[in-house]
């Protein structure tokens, strides 16, 4: 299968990604489901799986005949039809979904809107495909505040080098704010439209093991740091390092995130 758009810094290995923003990923795809008003009997689709963290907590609660997931980077949709048999993947961005009208209860993208080439379109296709009465739901980064990890991050990077500031996912994500997130929903002809805050956590090893995703080139923060010389990257990790106050030993950090849902009319 042909990779399509959208797939851009998301072609790194998964095993890096699920140490990067992946390890969040479960907790908040339990809050997601839950926002969506999930449950067993029904059919979702997961638009964006990666490697599949939503996925994986969908076919928990439906069971894998009653899940499928769409995905632009192949190693990534590769990633999770080898973890989850029995879903159907397939290989396709949001903005042109491969399912006929109204064929899921729930459909529903686990930080991915912002990542989308026109996330207009592929909302109103994520309505298109689920029925009425059905819900369609989303969670994004709160990239400007209070997800730890990208905020220290690009905060980092900014003190280093201000034209960096250009980079910084804080200021680049459209549909990273409540107001501006709940206005795609409502514009997308969705009802009942609902934005909430959730925070879930990771933990680390050390510094170490929150810093090696970066040098792999994971995500636009990721992407960033790889292509960074090496005396700069140095300059960099110190710079995070010291921010987050952090060292060898075990730490925690938390991350908040929007969802946003609404119903299907
Ligand atoms: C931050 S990752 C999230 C992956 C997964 N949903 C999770 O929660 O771990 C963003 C994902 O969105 C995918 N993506 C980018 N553009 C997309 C589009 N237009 N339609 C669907 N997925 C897209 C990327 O390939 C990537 O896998």
């Amino acid at each position: 299968m042909s990779e399509v758009p959208g797939a851009a810094t998301f072609r790194t290995p998964a095993e890096a990604y699920d140490r990067h923003v992946g390890r969040y990923g479960g907790e908040l795809a339990r809050a997601l489901i839950d926002a969506g008003g999930v449950a067993p009997g029904r059919r979702a689709l997961d638009v964006g799986c990666g490697p599949g963290a939503l996925t994986t907590e969908l076919v928990a609660l439906l069971g894998a005949e009653q899940v499928a997931a769409v995905e632009p980077s192949t190693p990534m949709a590769d990633t999770c039809r080898s973890r989850l048999p029995g879903v159907d993947v397939q290989v396709a961005a949001a903005e042109a979904l491969p399912f006929g009208d109204a064929a899921f209860d729930h459909a529903l993208a686990q930080l991915v809107v912002n990542f989308m080439s026109d996330p207009p379109a592929g909302v109103r296709e994520m309505r298109r495909v689920t029925r009425p009465g059905g819900t369609v739901a989303a969670a994004v980064w709160d990239y400007v505040g209070e997800m730890t990890l990208l905020r220290r991050f690009w905060d980092a990077v900014v003190a280093l080098d201000p034209s960096g500031a250009e980079e910084d996912e804080g200021r680049r994500m459209r549909f990273c704010t409540p107001d501006e997130l709940g206005g795609l929903w409502s514009t997308a002809g969705l009802a009942d439209v609902d934005v909430s805050a959730v925070v879930v956590a990771a933990d680390y090893d050390g510094f170490e093991d929150l810093w090696h995703p970066f040098e792999v080139g994971v995500g636009p923060a990721g992407a960033y740091a790889a292509a960074l010389p090496s005396e700069r990257r140095a300059a960099l990790k110190a710079e995070l390092r010291r921010r987050l106050d952090v060292g060898d030993d075990p730490f925690r950090l938390t991350a908040r995130a929007w969802i946003a849902r609404g119903r299907v009319t």
